[in-house]
């Protein structure tokens, strides 16, 4: 029944789109700019796909866009699930076992993070190295299908490494400032404690935020390769010296988000 669901709202996709983007964008809080560089955009809001999990934090959107970057056909996802919204952690993949039956072969993932390593500043944007998954619930729990990928993947590459150094050469050639890390997965909704951002610390994060490692997950598990970056929107709880808001968060993001447009414009061009 999984599959059929997933297969009825890929189709409903397939029917509006004119060519099959092989690279998919998660978008993070803040970062939906990216979205304004796309050319011949496709809009198809969330609500209108049958059988699609629906979105309620403010500053995400709930759209996918299909269009072209840097003369790369992509889907990006405006707006993304959370595990704090409610959602199974399986519920909040659903979208990624939509775009594996569009045809997408890559994946791009990014968020707003909480900065742990103390030579990252706001504003930073890294790329995720590997990751830490703190609240230790996996979106692959439950029903098993075959056709989606083997009940066992293995996580030695979370995050591509031919990406990775494309990207490198991106940022370099663009003059980039890019930063490297762990990124550690906090459940939220509330901002960690400063008693558990030290922990993270010594366990060996460098970053911290609510998303991505489901994405990340499920992603290798459909046999897609993987490419993740944090834009470091704040520094951590007890690093920091002000509280946290989630308008600053939206709006340190807002403000790298043309970095990181012009840095994936860069990279899918020499894709
Ligand atoms: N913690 C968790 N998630 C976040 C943070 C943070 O400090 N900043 C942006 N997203």
């Amino acid at each position: 029944m999984f599959y059929e669901n997933v297969k009825e709202s890929a189709d409903f996709i397939l029917e509006k789109i004119s060519e099959i983007p092989e690279t998919a964008i998660i978008l993070g809080s803040g970062l939906g700019g990216l979205v304004d560089a796309m050319e011949d955009k496709t809009i198809v809001p969330y609500a209108d796909i049958p059988n699609f999990p629906r979105s309620s934090v403010a500053g995400h959107a709930g759209n996918f866009v299909v269009g072209k970057i840097g003369g790369k056909a992509i889907i990006a996802m405006q707006g993304r699930f959370h595990f704090y919204e409610g959602f199974s952690a399986r519920e909040l993949c659903y979208p990624l076992y939509v775009m594996k039956l569009l045809g997408v072969k890559n994946l791009i993932v990014t968020n707003a993070a909480g900065g742990i390593n103390k030579d990252f500043k706001p504003g930073d944007l890294m790329i995720i190295d590997n990751y830490i998954n703190f609240i230790r619930v996996n979106p692959l729990i439950g029903e098993y299908d075959e056709r989606f990928g083997p009940r066992f993947p293995d996580m030695s590459e979370p995050y591509s490494s031919e990406i990775c150094e494309k990207a490198v050469k991106a940022a370099e050639k663009l003059g980039i400032d890019y930063k490297r890390g762990v990124y550690a997965l906090f459940n939220g909704p509330c901002y960690e404690s400063a008693a558990e951002i030290r922990a993270f610390s010594i366990l060996g994060a460098d970053a911290v935020g609510m998303s991505t490692i489901p994405e990340t997950i499920c992603g290798n598990f459909l046999g897609m390769k993987v490419f993740g970056v944090s834009c470091i929107t704040n520094m951590a709880t007890g690093i920091a010296t002000v509280k946290h808001s989630h308008e600053e968060v939206v709006r340190v993001a807002n403000e790298a988000s043309e970095n990181l447009c012009a840095w994936m414009k860069e990279l899918l061009s020499n894709w």
